[in-house]
């Protein structure tokens, strides 16, 4: 192949291949659509039109992937060069067909540059999708009036509601892309490609067709997704569009979009949720650790525990394709965990979350056995036992004697002091911990516990293995309960004594779910367990949680905990735990009194941010968006308000200091200083 004539310009380079144009961006590290992208694409575009020997143009990309968005970071400023609706618009216009050539993933405004070519080609790697929904927006540059009218309104709502990107094979098969080429052979298909296309009149432009109104396809995507979408307003913003797409005239469509967008943009979700975009990314990162440390081999994991958590965790590893030695006391125990294992991989095969070969290939991974000493070849063991500071000293102090030489010793304590635990050993600076959070292989966040002596190059190969388990992992110091469960702490004890007072179980949980948490702290109570950290002496009740459990009323698993369950685990409010309630009041002497929402949120949530506060100060963890994403990650925080430091500075320092003082509670200095947001 001859190429000529090849001219730079930023990040655009033009490439004249006979009479073909090629456009090639090149503006690492995913091609976002910056101000000097959209320029550059615009001003070859446009040279290209002008050139009456030029009969098509292509347009692709260098490096890891075709555009994969507008530029997140120009959002909220003032706008720079050709907005990328127009430069769709213009592309769209174009007299000289125009393909687009796709690798990597094109995505939200790379999707929407791709809708405005006359044709797509991609390599079958490629994923093309509009996730947007996912930053709080919608697809701003025509995406929700053209997607629906090339693929229709159930395939579009698919994508543009839920942001869920799809294959090129499936991508083909709804009319997306018009051509699957080559892996390997993107810029030479795609030419040929061109090529065949150049003369072909009239040119297919996706706003000259139409798309019928699919008022079936809207209630039944409502049906199914409803629920999940609860409380976020970009999702009804994108159905709004697409409806638009099937109603009214291309131009008023957009003109729909356009209001529909700015009111996103200019709102607190979508600050939440880029907040969190960039919060997640800059968690990875250790403040003062090179990046370029040299990582620790992790090629086998050994697990000790194969309850609940210990599973859980195995199965992160061999879903990464990583083999695992999991360790227990009995055989019985052993054979029931590996047993529920198989059975997990199993059922989600069989919903299709998985090929059909994953489970055999994941358990073939799998060394069970009930001997320690089977850990001497692994790189990386997790304790996953029960929580006592003695049990997991001995198995410490036998792993100093078991483990090789730089293996990793990690323990998955949920408070423990990991310096206590590291000191058992001769290796102080390999240990560190590796907080899980129930079920395992599923929540996404890992609290990567550094501690006193951990060795850089350990912490910043666990790092590294966590995103590899597609784990969101955020370093946290030692102190009693981390930063997530730390930060718990203060709101149980105001749950607690707001029940004294006068608040009622409901209240207070449904204070909570409306502000967007899964549950409520006592719906979380009778989850997790009304017994868990109980002293299981029936006489002895020294709180309202002590009077349930003596009761027997351990929460879900017995039908009765701080509500009343039915068979399908439904809860009613129950007029027994009222009852408790009432006597414990009259036995401490405590006249109840009406307490508004207002107080439950104080209480409850502004004690939790003051909580943050002081994990800051005392160095517990990096910054402030760490803390958001353990709590967006880890316990469910509505990701619409960003995680708990977020939330509070959108509310205003102000607003929650006065909160924290109405109530009595100390005022953590960072609140005031501001340094408890950064
Ligand atoms: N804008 C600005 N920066 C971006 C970006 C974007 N759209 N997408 C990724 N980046 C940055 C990341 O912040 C990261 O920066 P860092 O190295 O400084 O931390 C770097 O690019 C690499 O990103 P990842 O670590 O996420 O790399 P991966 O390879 O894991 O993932 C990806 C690549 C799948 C493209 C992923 O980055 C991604 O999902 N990006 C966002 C895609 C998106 O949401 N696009 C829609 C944007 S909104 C839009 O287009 C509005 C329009 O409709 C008007």
């Amino acid at each position: 192949m001859t190429s000529h004539s090849i001219e730079r310009s930023g990040p655009i380079r033009t490439e004249r291949e006979g009479d073909i144009l090629v456009i090639v961006a090149d503006s690492p590290p995913v091609n976002a659509l910056g101000a000097a992208v959209r320029d550059g694409l615009e001003a070859a575009v446009k040279a290209g039109v002008a050139d009456s020997s030029i009969s098509a143009i292509v347009i692709r990309c260098d490096g890891r992937t075709f555009f994969a968005g507008a530029d997140i970071g120009e959002f909220g400023k003032p706008l720079q060069g050709i907005p990328l609706p127009t430069l769709v618009d213009v592309i769209e216009a174009s007299p000289t067909p125009v393909i687009a050539a796709i690798h990597g993933t094109a995505l939200g405004g790379g999707c929407e540059v791709a809708l405005g070519c006359h044709y797509r080609v991609a390599v079958p790697s490629a994923k093309l999708g509009t996730p947007e929904v996912k930053l709080g927006l919608l697809p701003g540059a025509g995406g929700t009036q053209r997607l629906p009218r090339l693929v229709g309104v159930k395939a579009a709502l698919e994508m543009i509601v839920l942001g869920n990107p799809v294959s090129a094979q499936a991508a083909a098969d709804m009319g997306l892309v018009d051509k699957v080429v080559g892996e390997d052979t993107l810029a030479a298909d795609a030419l040929a490609f061109a090529r065949e296309v150049a003369g072909k009149r009239p040119i297919p432009r996706v706003r000259d067709r139409l798309v019928a109104p699919d008022p079936a396809a809207i209630e039944a995507f409502r049906k199914t997704h409803g629920r999940k979408l609860r409380g976020f307003d970009a999702p009804e913003a994108c159905i709004t569009c697409v409806v638009a797409a099937t109603e009214q005239s291309f131009e008023d469509g957009l003109a729909v979009e356009r209001e529909q967008f700015m009111a996103l943009m200019n709102g607190t979700q979508s600050a939440a949720q880029r907040h969190l975009f960039f919060a997640e990314r800059k968690a990875a990162k250790i403040d003062d650790i090179d990046a370029a440390t040299p990582l620790r081999p992790i090629k086998r994991v050994g697990v000790i525990g194969a309850g609940t958590m210990g599973g859980g965790i195995a199965m992160n590893f061999l879903s990464a394709g990583v083999p695992v030695t999991i360790v227990e006391m009995q055989q019985e125990a052993l054979d029931r965990g590996t047993g529920v294992m198989r059975r997990n991989y199993e059922a989600s095969a069989a919903k299709g979350r998985l090929p059909a070969d994953a489970p055999d290939k994941a358990m073939g991974l799998l060394s069970p056995t009930l001997s320690l000493d089977d850990l001497g070849d692994c790189d990386l063991i997790i304790e996953a036992v029960y929580e006592d500071m003695g049990v997991k000293k001995d198995i410490f102090t036998r792993l100093d004697a078991i483990a090789k030489p730089g293996a990793i010793l990690a323990s998955n304590t949920s408070y423990l002091n990991i310096d206590e635990i590291a000191a058992v050993t001769k290796r102080t600076g390999d240990v560190l911990g590796m907080h899980f959070f129930s079920p395992a292989n599923v929540m996404k966040l890992l609290e990567v516990v550094r501690g006193r002596q951990t060795a850089p190059d350990v912490l910043a190969t666990v790092m590294a293995l966590a995103k590899k388990i597609r784990k969101v992992a955020v370093v946290a110091g030692v102190c009693d309960g981390f930063i997530g469960n730390r930060m718990l702490m203060p709101r149980q004890v105001e749950a607690n004594k707001l029940l004294m007072e006068g608040a009622t179980p409901e209240q207070i949980d449904r204070v909570h779910v409306a502000f967007g948490m899964p549950m409520g702290p006592f719906q979380m109570a009778d989850l997790a367990g009304v017994d868990i950290g109980w002293h299981r002496d029936p006489g002895r009740i020294e709180n309202i949680r002590d009077a349930l459990a003596a009761e027997g009323r351990w929460g879900q698993k017995k039908g009765a905990g701080f509500y009343d369950y039915d068979e399908k685990r439904n809860p009613t409010p129950s007029p027994r735990v009222a009852e408790i309630i009432d006597d414990f009041r009259a036995k401490e002497g405590a006249t109840p009194r009406a307490i508004s929402d207002d107080e439950i949120v104080a209480r409850t949530l502004y004690t939790m941010v003051n909580e943050g506060a002081l994990i800051l100060e005392e160095g517990m963890a990096q910054r402030a968006s760490d803390i958001d994403v353990v709590w967006v990650y880890g316990y469910g925080w509505p990701v619409y308000r960003g995680g708990p430091m977020f939330w509070a500075q959108s509310e205003g320092a102000e607003k929650v200091i006065a909160g924290l003082e109405r109530y009595g509670f100390p005022v953590a200095k960072g609140l005031k200083t501001g340094e408890a947001f950064k």
